[in-house]
């Protein structure tokens, strides 16, 4: 093994990922005063929060009456009656205080000519449980990420939380079931840091670079879900990737549902709005799963536009120049780099692509990580949580509705730090570690930098990602995702047979691909194997063999394991058919209208 050289720290909190949900629970926990460190593998205001476009749902009822349980009713009917309902109304609930705070902490929102946050509407919420739609997304133009993640990194460094920039986190550490730290690599210079910390925060984002066309950033690669597998922790609920309706085609960037709810629409070949009938009431702003199947289907059915009859295209033109310019010029600009299109004249090719995994590493509402016992499905793990994109609440269930991602990632951030208050304490002495606490990473790490076999990293991860295209997509069936899952467990083995060339310490991006490549691997195949288990249609899987929705025997969430040898072990666990108080009531499944 290489003479590592190992730099240890001690903080009252480590969290893992600088996106949204990182920066929301390192502000958190540093403005309460606890010795925060936070490890992130790109500079904070890089990470993929800041493509989030839209907006952060809040029924502030700031344009039009709106108020949290019917935002709770959209959000569990959203879910397609898999998320937890505890959890849904507590993120519903908390979202009006964590919107007002980030305002008061300094985000540029869009302004009525009030000057209150401008709102609007957005896939799948409405008033009045489910009557029309609603404008309850708070929007800063067509950036609203970018705004958010901006500001809560000034916020973090207010406060003295301690950066590590372009640290990639190899593994937990953990002791006899208890989250001790983690283990990082600093890339520019290749010497190891052990961080002990009471907390560990997993906050490292989706894994959409499992699949070849997704909006997903290249670093969007599930880090952390991957480090909680070799934890021997389960996911859950992985075979729920939801397709966004409108990446730019070929392109896979994302153009904002924000476009549709400023009025935008879709059309096919023979210039129908075909939205009107596989949705009569929200139409072009019904939920993503609806949209994007719509869409798949046109297409099938050969109205799909172009040469190829192989998109569909997006109008906005007639919104006029001035709309386009003043609530949505990120994605006008987007429209003219990645499609050529100037959207104050022309529609925008669009076809669904791959945008948000609402599976991950289950949590509490408190965002506590749950590892299932015999006796207890909800059983917590100490000393390890997890928010944002990478956990699995589960307020999104089996599709999320647009905006609640930013919504998720503040609420739930601030609800880690909520909760160390509660149950840690400020500068509390650590144990020292076990001496071999960092060899298991280490050893992996040593595997990796020194695979001398005969494919690339490049080879394998395109493969990976083809499969997944084809094979776990919007609409899936018995035959493919059998045939697919066969293949990536072939895909997977090929990773004993892996090349990295460059064997430096220093900036070495060939290993830190490799590393990457390891984790979307326990991603992809937690998805693929999830997803051919699940015989119903529901959310974001649709099935083909099993077109329904199957309350009886499938309302339950998914947990899958995977072992060093890429074998998926599969358990279910309930879903939260309660409330968090009586003061809204469970809400019973029934068929979806839209
Ligand atoms: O369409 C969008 O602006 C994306 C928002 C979201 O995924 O929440």
């Amino acid at each position: 093994m290489a003479a590592f050289t190992i730099v240890d720290h001690e903080y009252d909190v480590v969290v893992v990922g600088a996106g949204g949900a990182g920066l929301r629970a390192t502000f958190g926990m540093v403005q309460q005063g606890f010795k925060t460190a936070c490890i992130t593998k790109v500079f904070p205001t890089r990470s993929h929060t800041v493509a989030a476009q839209g907006g952060v749902a809040a029924s502030l009822g700031n344009i039009g009456e709106d108020n949290w349980q019917w935002h709770m009713y959209d959000t569990v009917k959203g879910s397609d009656w898999l998320g937890d309902q505890d959890a849904i109304e507590y993120m519903c609930r908390e979202a009006v205080p964590a919107i007002r705070e980030l305002e008061h902490s300094g985000v540029p929102f869009s302004r009525t000519p009030e000057g209150k946050i401008y709102q609007r509407p957005f896939g799948g919420h409405m008033r009045n449980f489910g009557e029309a739609p609603v404008q309850r997304a708070c929007a800063a133009a067509d950036r609203t990420g970018h705004a958010i993640l901006h500001t809560l990194y000034q916020q973090s460094l207010k406060y003295k939380a301690e950066f590590f920039i372009e640290f990639f986190a190899i593994d937990l550490i953990m002791e006899d079931g208890v989250c001790r730290g983690v283990v990082a690599i600093d890339m520019a210079t290749g010497t190891i840091h052990r961080y002990k910390a009471h907390m560990v925060v997993i906050a490292t984002g989706g894994y959409g670079r499992a699949y070849f066309s997704c909006t997903s950033a290249h670093t969007c690669t599930g880090d952390g879900n991957a480090m909680a597998a070799r934890a021997g922790l389960p996911l859950q609920d992985m075979e729920f990737v939801q397709f966004h309706p409108t990446g730019v085609y070929g392109a896979g960037v994302l153009i904002t549902e924000g476009s549709r709810g400023e009025g935008g629409y879709l059309t096919n070949s023979n210039g129908e709005r075909f939205m009107e009938r596989y949705a009569p009431t929200a139409k072009d702003l019904a939920s993503r799963d609806v949209v994007s199947r719509s869409m798949t289907l046109e297409i099938r059915e050969g109205r799909g536009v172009g040469p190829e009859k192989d998109h569909i295209f997006l109008h906005l033109e007639h919104l006029g120049a001035e709309v386009l310019h003043q609530r949505l010029p990120g994605i006008t600009e987007s429209a003219r780099v990645f499609a050529g299109v100037d959207a104050t004249k022309a529609p925008i090719p669009v076809l669904p692509t791959v945008h948000y995994n609402m599976g991950g590493i289950p949590t509490n509402y408190m965002a506590e990580v749950i590892r299932p016992t015999k006796d207890n499905p909800d059983a917590t793990i100490p000393g390890l949580m997890a928010i944002g994109e990478a956990a699995s609440v589960s307020v999104h269930g089996a599709n999320r509705l647009g905006a609640n991602s930013l919504l998720d990632i503040v609420v739930f951030g601030r609800a880690a730090a909520l909760r160390c208050k509660d149950i840690i304490k400020k500068g509390a002495p650590h144990k020292p570690l076990a001496k071999d606490a960092a060899d298991l990473a280490l050893s992996r790490l040593e595997r990796i930098r020194t695979a001398n076999g005969s494919q690339t990293t490049a080879m394998i991860r395109k493969q990976m990602q083809r499969t997944m295209q084809n094979d776990a997509a919007v609409f899936r069936a018995s035959k493919t995702l059998k045939e697919g899952m066969d293949k990536m467990k072939e895909i997977a083995a090929t990773l004993s047979d892996l090349k990295v060339s460059d064997r430096s310490l220093i900036f070495n991006t060939d290993l830190i691909e490799a590393l990457e490549l390891e984790n979307l691997m326990a991603c992809a195949l937690t998805t693929i194997t999830g997803a051919e288990a699940r015989h119903e249609s529901r959310g974001g899987h649709a099935h083909e063999d099993f077109p329904n929705r199957d309350d009886d025997n499938w309302m339950k969430h998914t947990l899958a394991w995977v072992d060093d040898k890429w074998n998926v072990k599969l358990d279910y666990r309930p879903v939260h058919a309660y409330t968090l108080t009586n003061e809204v009531q469970y809400i019973k499944p029934k068929a979806r209208v839209y």
